[in-house]
């Protein structure tokens, strides 16, 4: 059993960033809604050695704002609350909030009390993230004050007794220096933790608990190629070798030569038991004369879901198939536990597979893992680097790079042109920089002059990002000789295109892909 620090949820946007710092810090940690019951925390007791309140938008005194159970200040446990975490702390044992005069965000310059615990070995006047229009105004009975600001009295304030600690800035941003020390004296030095979660130990328990769990059944992965899957599916594959089928729908809407990669490390390099399945025609046909991004992408999970069954079901003439392996990673289970926000793209992954299959069990070995654990993971199992640090790819494919109707003369160019850019840009050198860089076929044609003739053919957009987590992106700063040589190249090489645009739009207010 890991030791536990729990991130409680309180609404904000960087509490997924809370609960990367802390695994960051080789901590192992959970997210739990703020209402969860003191009961439910309590289970976890042995494990549980500190708390996070995180951020929020609303206001502790405003009624209906969300309030944990106080109970949990009685746990003995240390706590930790941020912004809108602290302000409920101070409110919820007897301080006041109140509203600042205005408005503070941005960076400010902080006076820590660094005979604090929590700010051991920062510099005294320090700059920290500060993003509030409420702060505690005078903390509770018990309670110092250990750090303030011109406009924040209260910047920080701890009950070092009762280990209770809370701050009105943001550690974890990056905007906040000595953010990661702070969090390390919290975690390390006020809740006595060890640091156990190292990816490489932690491999070898997986294994172990799966082998335990699956012992002689059958077992059945949809890959994607995708990292998620990939890693799922290797790690099943350590635990229980042959008894793991992987099924590869290939869409026939990769990249250039991916199908072939997928199979040449699985058959070739992990010996895998695959079966791939060529289903582009099918997919094709499925998307004909299509051009609506949202029908795309439901026409391509439908038919995913279908290929998928039937080889389940070929397969389970052969004898029982009792668990089914998906790539489930935390992100995907935090994102759909959080509140109803508007549909922009209906994401398809392997993750969201049949209920028409009735198997025994769902095993996903990564649901507690964040991308980049999954990657070291990766790594640690042996799986090649080009399968491992591989962008983002999106489920429908190449389908929701082409704007319009999608058809295989489309696919064609945008595959080569999609090629060029990426070799230009992993020739650069650039490519561990770019969080993802791909070609777009565009539905529209122009005018042009090729030699002494006039042409009218089609446009290619190129698309380079830069992110953390694709959330939000800004378009990535590719030097101009490399634009050059990408554009000439793809116009000289690729039939069918004779204009190179290159996307300057960041997301928001674009999103990365164009579908
Ligand atoms: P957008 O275009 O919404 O994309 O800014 C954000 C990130 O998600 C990827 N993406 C997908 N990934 N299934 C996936 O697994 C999908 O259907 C899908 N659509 C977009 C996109 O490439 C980017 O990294």
């Amino acid at each position: 059993m890991h030791e536990l620090i729990l991130v409680m949820d309180f609404g904000g946007q960087y509490n997924q960033l809370i609960a990367r710092r802390v695994r960051d810090l080789r901590q192992y940690c959970e997210i739990i809604p703020y209402d969860t019951p003191v009961g439910a925390i309590m289970a976890k007791r042995d494990a549980l050695k500190g708390i996070i309140f995180t951020g929020g938008p609303s206001v502790a005194t405003d009624e209906g704002a969300p309030l944990a159970d106080t109970a949990v200040f009685d746990l003995g446990v240390p706590i930790l609350g941020i912004c809108y975490g602290c302000q409920f702390m101070g409110h919820a044992l007897g301080g006041a909030v109140a509203k600042a005069d205005r408005r503070e965000y941005g960076r400010a310059s902080v006076e820590f009390d660094t005979d604090s615990p929590l700010f051991k070995g920062i510099d005294r006047i320090s700059p920290a993230w500060m993003s509030h229009a409420y702060f505690v105004s005078s903390p509770p009975e018990g309670f110092a004050v250990i750090a303030k600001t011109e406009t924040c009295p209260v910047a920080a304030m701890s009950d070092d007794n009762k280990k209770l600690y809370g701050v009105q800035f943001h550690p974890e941003a990056v905007h906040t220096p000595f953010g990661n020390e702070i969090l390390k004296n919290f975690i390390f030095g006020i809740c006595g933790c060890k640091g156990d979660w190292v990816m490489s130990d932690i491999a070898g328990e997986m294994i172990r608990s799966l082998r335990e769990r699956i012992g002689g059944s059958k077992v059945l992965c949809a890959l994607s190629g995708g990292v998620d899957s990939t890693v799922a599916a290797v790690l099943v594959h350590r635990a229980v070798g042959k008894q793991l089928t992987c099924v590869f729908v290939d869409h026939g809407l990769m990249r250039l030569n991916e199908g072939d990669q997928v199979v040449d490390v699985f058959r070739g390099q992990f010996d895998m038991n695959l079966i791939r399945v060529d289903a582009g025609e099918r997919f094709l046909a499925a998307l004909s004369g299509v051009s609506d991004p949202e029908r795309k992408r439901h026409i391509i999970g439908e038919e995913f879901v279908r290929v998928f069954e039937e080889q389940a079901r070929q397969l389970g003439q052969t004898g029982p198939v009792d668990f089914l392996v998906q790539g489930t990673i935390y992100a995907d289970i935090v994102e759909s536990g959080s509140q109803k926000s508007a549909v922009i793209k209906s994401h398809h992954n392997v993750g969201g597979l049949p209920d028409a299959i009735d198997f025994k069990g769902i095993i996903e070995p990564l649901r507690s893992l964040f991308k980049d654990e999954v990657r070291a993971l990766g790594r640690s199992l042996g799986i090649p680097d080009a399968l491992v640090d591989r962008q983002p790819f999106p489920g429908p494919g190449l389908a929701i790079r082409i704007i319009g109707d999608v058809t295989r003369e489309k696919l064609d160019t945008l595959r080569q042109a999609d090629y060029i850019f990426r070799s230009e840009i992993a020739a650069a050198g650039l490519d561990k920089d770019i969080w993802q860089y791909f070609a777009v076929l565009t539905d529209l044609k122009s005018v042009g002059v090729m030699g002494d003739e006039r042409t009218y053919s089609r446009t290619i957009a190129l698309r380079a990002v830069t992110s953390r987590d694709a959330m939000t992106a800004d378009w990535a700063r590719i030097p101009f000789d490399i634009l050059e040589k990408v554009s000439v190249r793809i116009v000289n090489e690729v039939e069918n295109v004779n204009r190179v645009v290159y996307d300057i739009t960041s997301k928001p207010p674009a999103t990365i892909e164009w579908e």
